[in-house]
Parts: structure tokens; C-alpha cells; sequence
């Protein structure tokens, strides 16, 4: 498959697997609402943020939508957008393929970009989520009205990138149906079955079956358009006339129409690839809606609720996990609030704090702008406000002092596994995976069983470790058993921290 080179190509690839897994340390005194709660704000840098996931959410969001700064060399107050090139690309690669660890088998991505880096943007998704997964480029109408100062076009369209994880797996939901579309329903001959709407009982492509004269109530004769044929056979359009399906308009003298019931039609409709700013907002509306929470300061690109509601209804479901690491002043963060889904939202500028933070507290309190109407908002629940913390692993591999149980076995069993582990450990037994228990000695999780508190494997250890009858990995200082040993108790003792994969 063809692949984008640029300037330090090599280097870009290798930076994901460089940057240090760092924890989260949660701020209580900028957390808002029940502290049980998944929602996560998070500031800093989403390379680090990500990375700190990883072991805890890998494989487990449905849908991640980012809206990276878009490289257009225009001067923003809020963040750096004038980036080269090549440092852009340098930039978007290790965080897309973060990104792509972190997406649920059945879950989709979704990134808005213009016209500078959009091409270049689609080759490197390509190569990270794979060709045959590319779902869609869709075209949103951001702007509704040229600009007429500009010297070549004026670009009034964004396009949305979407690529599933498994494209085979992933399906997108139908769309709720508007008031307008079941305004064409009418009911002009009171049937029971309620309103219909009248569709052509023409089709293109021929079959000689299908193709006979019909009398109407009338007793006008009609046959089928020019090089057209009637939907059904003769036999099939008689049944559909017994059973009042067939319209022949009030008088009895029309061409037949099929009649169309509204309870029969799907529930929902087809997303189709352009989004006018009718449907979904454009970038005027989204700056009124964020002036709401700011309005000292307003954030130069928000994207609107309806966008981002609009992406949300297709992707995801009730209490699924939503991930925007790009998150500028909050709108994923609020709309998937406001729409009963779980979120992580980062942001590196400090309008996570002066613009997300005071946004998703307004939404909490039952905000009303947006689509808060639309989804019946009335408040409630809570987000949790963290930021990086130190690394677990220091520059040399070991293990950072004070590094806690819960936080060296997630990392384990992330590395051994690349799952997250399904809960919180309380025993050296931190789960069974492919048939294969795994152990973790480590801060005296055993209570004390000697040598150095428990976390050497030795005879009296292995005798208190909860029982596995098959094969074992073992993570601990040292271990003390001879080879053989290990071997008829079908154990790999690995060294903490050197067998650790600490990048
Ligand atoms: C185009 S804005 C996103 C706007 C957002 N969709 C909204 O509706 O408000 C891009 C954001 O990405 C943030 N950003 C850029 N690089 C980042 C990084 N490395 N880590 C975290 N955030 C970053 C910028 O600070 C900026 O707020």
C-alpha cells in the first residue's frame, strides 16, 4: 500500500511506544458532582493522556470524535495552530495510533479537518486504521454564506473522516426521523392502517413479467412508462389491489401508485454524506452557544452541539464511552453529557480549566443551550477533573517510588494482555487470560509472607498465592525456586521491573 513520507517519518512512528506511561491524578477540587462517576476531564498533552489510558480503557470506547487544530497558518488566541507540515503530520501520527488502541472492536473514529491537511490527513488513517475500514468522508456545511474578501473560493465545508475499527463489525445507527419527512404521510382515503404516502409502481430495470396493461376504476387503460415495467407481476398487483394498496388517485383515473404506510417504514433513516448546516449547525451557531460560558474569552473554533449530537447518535448507544482528546472548550464533553453517554474529554490549554471546566459544571447544573431542548436536558450527574501525574516507570525502567499495586498491575496485565484489566485487583492474582494466570508480588500484597514482604516467590509464597492449576507468570523481585521447580508448577517468573515493558 502506498504511504506517506515526510521528515522524520521514523521518528513520528516510534512516539507513541516512546512516551512514558504516566498515571492520572484526579483533582477532587475541580470535580464536580458524585466522585463515582467515569467522566473524565483531563488537561495536558494528549500523547501523555493517552498513554495513561491505555492500561485501564484500551479496546473500550465506541466512538472517538477529534477535531485537531487544522494547521491553516491563521493566528488563534487559544492554541497552536501554525504548525509546519511536517511537524503536523509528526504531530497527528502517534496520537491516531493511540487513538486506534484505545476504539472498541465495534467502535468508529471520527475526525474533522479543511481542505490544508484533509488529503494527507486520509493517507496516514489509511496506513493506522487500515484502507478497508475508511467508512466515509463526510462533507459538513460549516459556513452559510461566502466570504467575499476571499481571493480564490470561499470554503463553506469541513470534512468528517470516518473509519470503523472493523468496519465489518461496526455499524452506524439509523437517524431519527424528522417532523418534516412524516408530514408527507397523508391519510386522503381514511384508511385504518393510518397515513401513507403515494411511491412511483414504476421500476427502471425491465422484466417482461411485469410489464402488462392496467385498468383503472376509471376504466382507463395505462400501461407502463417507456422502457419502464410495473413493480410486481399481474398476479402480485391484484393481490396489492384486494388489499387497498394501490392509489388511482381521488377520481379513480390515475397512473397506480403504491401506497407507502408510515407504520411500515423503518424507525430511523439512512445518514447520507452531506450534512447541511440546516441539519447540523455551523460555526457561527457553535460560537453563540460557547459565549454562554465564556464570554470573556471565546473559544475561535467550537464546533456545534448539533454536530457533535448528530456524530453521537450514529456511533453510539446509552452509557457508551466517548473519547475526544482535542477537546477545546468541551462541546463533545457536553453533548455526550447531555446525551447519557460516558466520556473523556483532554485538553492541553488551560481553557480545560476557563472554558470545558466552568461548560460541563453549567451542564451538570441543567443547562439549556445547544441541544438541550432537543434531548429534554434537565442536569444532572458529574465529571471528574484530572491531570498527568508522574511517570510509573522512571528514565532508567524502574519503578517510580510509591507506585501503588492497583496502578503496577494494570500496567502488567496491559502489557502481557494489551486488555485492561476488568477490575480493580485485591490479591496477587490479577487475572486468567488465554488460560494463563497472572501474579504480581509487589508492595507486600501478600501481607507479609517474608522475604522482603512477600515479594520474592519462594516455597511459603507459592503455597499462598490463590491456586491455579495450569500455567503461571509470575512477576516479582526475585524468585528463589530452581528451574526445575518452576517447571512441574508450569511457572515464568519474570523480574520486576526488568522484564516489565515499560514503554
Ligand atoms: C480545533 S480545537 C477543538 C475544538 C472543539 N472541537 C470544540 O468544539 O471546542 C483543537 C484543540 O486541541 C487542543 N490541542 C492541540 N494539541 C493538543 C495536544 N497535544 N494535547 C491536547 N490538546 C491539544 C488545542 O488546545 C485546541 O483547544
Amino acid at each position: 500500500m502506498p504511504i506517506l513520507h515526510w521528515l522524520n517519518r521514523d521518528e513520528s512512528i516510534k512516539a507513541a511506544t516512546r512516551v512514558p506511561y504516566r498515571l492520572l491524578e484526579a483533582d477532587p477540587k475541580l470535580s464536580y458532582g458524585d466522585a463515582a462517576t467515569e467522566n473524565m476531564l483531563i488537561q495536558g498533552d494528549n500523547l501523555h493522556a493517552l498513554k495513561a489510558l491505555l492500561p485501564y480503557y484500551a479496546g473500550k470506547v465506541k466512538c472517538i470524535f477529534i477535531d485537531p487544530p487544522y494547521n491553516t497558518r491563521s493566528a488563534f488566541e487559544h492554541y497552536e495552530d501554525n504548525l509546519e507540515h511536517t511537524r503536523w503530520l509528526e504531530m497527528m501520527y502517534p496520537r491516531l495510533e493511540l487513538l486506534r488502541e484505545l476504539l472498541a472492536e465495534d467502535g468508529s473514529i471520527w475526525v474533522t479537518i479543511d481542505d490544508n491537511e484533509a488529503h494527507y490527513l486520509k493517507v496516514i488513517m489509511d496506513e493506522i486504521f487500515g484502507r478497508k475500514n475508511f467508512v466515509a468522508n463526510v462533507v459538513w456545511q460549516k459556513k452559510y454564506s461566502p466570504q467575499n474578501d476571499t481571493k480564490w473560493l470561499s470554503d463553506s465545508h469541513d470534512h468528517v473522516l470516518c473509519y470503523g475499527k472493523n468496519k465489518e463489525v461496526w455499524r452506524p445507527n439509523p437517524l431519527p426521523r424528522t417532523d418534516e419527512m412524516d408530514g408527507r404521510y397523508k391519510n386522503p382515503d381514511n384508511d385504518p392502517r393510518g397515513v401513507w404516502k403515494p411511491v412511483d409502481f414504476s421500476v427502471k430495470t425491465y422484466s417482461a413479467n411485469s410489464d402488462y396493461s392496467i385498468i383503472t376504476p376509471s376504466g382507463r387503460v395505462v400501461n407502463p412508462p417507456a422502457s419502464r415495467c410495473w413493480v410486481t407481476s399481474e398476479e402480485k398487483f391484484n393481490q396489492l389491489v384486494a388489499d387497498n394498496r394501490i392509489w388511482f388517485g381521488k377520481e379513480g383515473k390515475n397512473v397506480p401508485a403504491l401506497k407507502k404506510f408510515l407504520t411500515e417504514v423503518k424507525d430511523g433513516i439512512t445518514a447520507m454524506t452531506i450534512w447541511t448546516y440546516q441539519e447540523v449547525g455551523h460555526n457561527q451557531d457553535a460560537k453563540k452557544e460557547i459565549k454562554v460560558f465564556n464570554n470573556e474569552y471565546v473559544f475561535d473554533t467550537p464546533k456545534p452541539e448539533n454536530l457533535m449530537q448528530r456524530i453521537l447518535q450514529l456511533a453510539t448507544n446509552l452509557n457508551d464511552l466517548v473519547l475526544d482528546s482535542f477537546l477545546g472548550s468541551g462541546t463533545t464533553a457536553a453533548v455526550a453529557h447531555k446525551m447519557g453517554r460516558r466520556y473523556i474529554g483532554i485538553e492541553m490549554g488551560n481553557h480545560a480549566r476557563t472554558h470545558c471546566h466552568s461548560r460541563l459544571q453549567k451542564v451538570v447544573d441543567g443547562e439549556q443551550g445547544g441541544i438541550s431542548n432537543d434531548v429534554n436536558w434537565q442536569g444532572g450527574g458529574s465529571f471528574r477533573f484530572y491531570t498527568l501525574g508522574e511517570a510509573v516507570f522512571n528514565e532508567s525502567g524502574q519503578i517510580t517510588e510509591g507506585i501503588r499495586f492497583e496502578h503496577l498491575a494494570a500496567h502488567i496485565w496491559f502489557s502481557e494482555t494489551r486488555t485492561p484489566l476488568a477490575s480493580k485487583p485485591t490479591t496477587s492474582l490479577l487475572g486468567m487470560h488465554n488460560d494463563v494466570a497472572y501474579y504480581l508480588l509487589y508492595n507486600g500484597i501478600l501481607g507479609d509472607k517474608r522475604p522482603q514482604g512477600g515479594n520474592v516467590l519462594t516455597s511459603k509464597v507459592l503455597a499462598a498465592l490463590p491456586a491455579h492449576d495450569g500455567k503461571k507468570v509470575i512477576y516479582g523481585e526475585t524468585s528463589r525456586l530452581g528451574a526445575t521447580r518452576l517447571e512441574e508448577a508450569q511457572i515464568t517468573f519474570k523480574q520486576t521491573p526488568y522484564d516489565i515493558r515499560a514503554r
